[in-house]
């Protein structure tokens, strides 16, 4: 956002000096420098903010996102990415991105054009379109599961903060989500009340990680988990929340010299759909129905995994669940791993600010700190033992050992 008057000296320098930095990091790009991408995304972005002027921001913040938003889910339903992508991509009119569900064109045509403003679909010609990576991407099914979800909540957060006179949310069975979903319950339970949504989440969960830094590549995993300190050791890991397995799954074909247990622990509802999915028998996944608020049955395990869990609950829930490992490990040798966000004390990734809000909004829950995960871990009598990151704005893996 300028804070320079447009086309005084001093704008003219910060715009060079944003340039100055663009063009450094696109060149290092060009060189073979791939860790400079995400420099050249912030600088670019930091470019678009110095070029721009106050009252263009603030339109851009108030129209853009929710239009853009609400397009792009509309347009699923429209099944416009879906019809993009037919054909080998042929170019394609409103009328007939109108005729799979008999949508009215000129409603497709508004549509459509945000949809290509926004860069989900490359506009070729006055009403022609033609599918892009991100088109083909949102052909998918699985990217509508956290829209749904958290849509209600974003628009009655405003309303709910100001009538609990800006508390921060914690009760996760009474919060934003609960009042914007008119819902009773936590918000796990209004996922399986909707099947639709609810196989949306799961492999949008999952597709989202296939994108992002895997835990075993940032984490010493043969030397924590492979090399035994024991002979013949009979290991477990165990994925707590693990959703439908395929976390597990893609352990075992990775790292195939592994030879312990594999158990998946989860909701009843849960598991039924991971039965359902027919996990590779090959990789001999145990399935087993646990609720993390009450005692581990699988005693002195080497591994307690959770991926995207402590994120969905306060510290409060995080205890009881983290109090329950604690009593299951062996010392010395069990270990929790943690597959979560850690969000910079200064400067934090967008990506963990954003997520932040968004498990406010489903949970009344939150990301951490680094500071914020150790004061949680050492108050259940546990410690971090190391934290691991691959690329900022990726989730980290906290490894969490008994004092
Ligand atoms: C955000 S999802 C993460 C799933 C998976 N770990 C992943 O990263 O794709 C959180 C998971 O916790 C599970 N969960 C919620 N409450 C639970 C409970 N009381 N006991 C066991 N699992 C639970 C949910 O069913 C859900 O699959």
């Amino acid at each position: 956002m300028a804070e320079h008057d447009i086309g005084s000296n001093k704008h003219n320098e910060a715009i060079a000096k944003a340039l100055k930095q663009v063009s450094a990091h696109g060149t290092d790009l060009i060189d073979g420098d791939s860790a400079a991408r995400e420099k050249l995304i912030a600088s670019a972005r930091e470019l678009v903010a110095v070029a721009e002027t106050p009252v263009e921001t603030l339109l851009w913040n108030i129209w853009a996102p929710p239009t853009r938003s609400v397009a792009l889910r509309i347009a699923v339903d429209l099944k416009v990415f879906e019809t993009a992508v037919q054909d080998d991509g042929r170019p394609k009119s409103d009328a007939e991105f109108a005729t799979p569900t008999a949508a009215s064109p000129i409603l497709v045509k508004r549509i459509t054009r945000v949809c290509a403003s926004m860069h989900m679909l490359e506009e070729k010609s006055s009403g022609l379109y033609a599918p892009n990576a991100l088109t083909r991407l949102l052909a998918r099914p699985e990217y509508t599961g956290s829209w749904d979800c958290a849509q209600p909540s974003f628009a009655h957060m405003p309303t709910y903060l100001k009538n609990t006179q800006f508390k921060n949310p914690q009760n996760p069975t009474d919060g934003p989500f609960q009042y914007g979903q008119k819902y009773p319950g936590h918000g796990f339970g209004w996922l399986t009340d909707h099947p639709d949504v609810f196989q949306a989440f799961h492999h949008y969960a999952y597709t989202l990680r296939k994108h992002r830094p895997n835990w075993v590549e940032m984490y010493p995993v043969h030397d924590r988990h492979i090399s035994g300190p024991r002979e013949n050791d009979s290991s477990v890991l165990v994925d707590i929340g693990g959703g439908t397995g395929q976390i597990l799954q893609d352990f075992r074909k990775s790292t195939p010299e592994y030879a312990g247990r594999l158990v998946l622990q989860e909701v009843p509802e849960v598991i039924a759909v991971a039965q359902g999915m027919e996990l590779d028998k090959s990789t001999n996944i145990e399935l087993q129905v646990h609720d993390f608020f009450t005692p581990q049955p699988i005693k002195g395990a080497r591994a307690y995994f959770m991926r995207s869990v402590l994120h969905d609950w306060a510290d409060e829930q995080c205890r009881v669940i983290l109090g329950h490992l604690r009593d299951a490990m062996e010392p010395g040798y069990s270990r929790i791993l943690i597959n979560d966000c850690v969000l910079a004390d200064e400067h934090a990734a967008w990506q963990h600010i954003s997520l932040d809000i968004f498990m406010m909004a489903l949970a009344s829950a939150q990301e951490r700190t680094e500071s914020e995960w150790h004061a949680l871990i050492d108050s259940c009598g546990l410690k971090i033992a190391g934290i691991y990151n691959k690329g900022e704005g990726n989730e980290g893996m906290i490894e969490v050992i008994l004092e």
